[in-house]
């Protein structure tokens, strides 16, 4: 699908399980394009927005909800971020990174939930009128090793089997080699400065392009 949103700016989103160090590559990325001068945005999912910031909490700290209403919930936030945050940013020339987006919902909900890769793949492209990441920069890691870093309690969906977590970093990978134009795919086990030479490296080419 051709996104219909007009963009100057780059948008690149970190993926990847819980605990595998996103956040920290992200900020990481950050500091090196504010360095460069580019106007920057940086954001996550569930939760960049307000009203995201609500729906966070409610699928991350909340009771149960049926697979069904958690898909939704996660479109819904993607819907509201794309439309008030990130698409205006990226018309105006920023660059945005953010922690998520759309294989997320591909890898737990469509996959690990079993709701259909193909289904929730076209929920969220309709919720965000097709639009991409020009790059997705995969941490993958074992799900065990990545549950020893945590630090803090397990939200939700955290606290799901070893089971799920396996299937969610298949689902990554796989959707990492049928595109590899559009994704970086990393060793998450790494040391942190050298992912995030390694992110910069990919990155700088797309930056000279635009
Ligand atoms: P996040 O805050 O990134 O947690 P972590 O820092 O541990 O990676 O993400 C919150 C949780 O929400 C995470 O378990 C993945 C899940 N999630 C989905 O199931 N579907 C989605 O579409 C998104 C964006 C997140």
């Amino acid at each position: 699908m051709i996104p219909t949103h007009p963009r100057r700016g780059l948008f690149i989103a970190l993926e990847g399980g819980d605990g595998v160090g996103k956040t920290t590559q992200r900020a990481l990325l950050g500091r090196w394009l504010e360095d460069r001068g580019f106007e920057l945005v940086l954001t996550r999912e569930p939760g960049g927005t307000e009203l995201g910031g609500y729906l966070r909490e409610a699928l991350l700290h909340g009771g149960h909800v049926d697979p069904r209403t958690e898909a939704l919930l996660f479109a819904t936030d993607r819907a509201h971020h794309v439309h008030s945050l990130i698409a205006p940013a990226l018309a105006r020339g920023a660059m945005v990174v953010t922690d998520r987006y759309l294989d997320s919902s591909v890898a737990y909900q469509g996959a690990a939930r079993d709701l259909g890769i193909t289904e929730v793949r076209e929920l969220s492209l309709w919720a965000t009128e097709g639009l991409l990441p020009d790059l997705t920069v995969l941490l993958d890691l074992e799900p065990g090793a990545a549950a020893a870093r945590r630090q803090e309690a397990p939200d939700r969906l955290e606290r799901e089997s070893d089971g799920f977590h396996r299937r969610v970093r298949e689902v990554f990978l796989e959707l990492a080699a049928a595109e590899p134009g559009r994704y970086l795919v990393l060793d998450a086990a790494a040391d942190p400065g050298e992912l995030h030479a390694a992110i910069t490296a990919r990155l700088a080419p797309l930056l000279e392009r635009r």
